[in-house]
């Protein structure tokens, strides 16, 4: 098989990470090749924020916990332990802002098998940035107040089989003459 379709079709979600940090190359080659993700007009307007330092990872880990819909065990890390921290923004004035962030969040995640790293998308980036926290983080951060969080990818490498997928269901793909 093509090893991009191979790829895309092998990419799952990982939710236990060794204890390592991956390389600068490869966070540079997933990095890079986000900002590669269709948006509409080409506008490029996300922004993928990256984090590495384990103090603040786990004080996003403790604030994402906290917008769970149920009440999370204290000791549940919504982010798997995960040693790097993605989040993608987008720009609420483009009316296509939530699009062009998740086709950046899919390429990440993507981009991030293709060379052996393992993956996880995480919600609440958009409850997160809502926040007077998260609008003081966007203004430290030189990110204009218009941007929303659209989502997070946790990256490391895998310490788990891949899960196998579900079943692809029968009626996904309609055929229209
Ligand atoms: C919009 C979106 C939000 C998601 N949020 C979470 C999340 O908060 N936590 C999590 O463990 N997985 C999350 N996922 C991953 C999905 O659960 C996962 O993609 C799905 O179960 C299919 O599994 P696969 O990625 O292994 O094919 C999210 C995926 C998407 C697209």
């Amino acid at each position: 098989m093509n090893k991009t379709i191979e790829d895309l079709k092998t990419r799952r979600s990982i939710r236990k990470f060794k204890d390592e940090q991956i390389t600068d190359e490869e966070l540079k080659i997933i990095l890079e090749t986000g900002t590669y993700a269709p948006t509409a007009r080409g506008l490029q307007s996300p922004k993928i924020v990256v984090i590495q330092n384990p103090e603040t990872i786990k004080e996003f880990s403790e604030w994402n916990r906290s917008y769970f819909p149920m009440e999370m065990p204290e000791d549940m890390d919504p982010f798997y332990g995960a040693k790097t921290l993605l989040i993608v923004l987008a720009d609420s004035e483009i009316p296509t802002y939530v699009e062009d962030g998740s086709s950046v969040l899919t390429v990440l995640v993507n981009a991030a098998h293709a060379i052996g790293v393992g993956s996880c998308w995480i919600h609440r980036a958009r409850e997160e940035f809502a926040s007077e926290k998260g609008k003081g983080l966007l203004k430290e951060c030189g990110i204009p107040e218009s941007y929303e969080g659209i989502g997070h990818v946790v990256l490391g490498y895998p310490d788990m089989e891949a899960p196998e997928p579900l079943p692809r269901k029968e009626d996904y793909i309609h055929y229209v003459d």
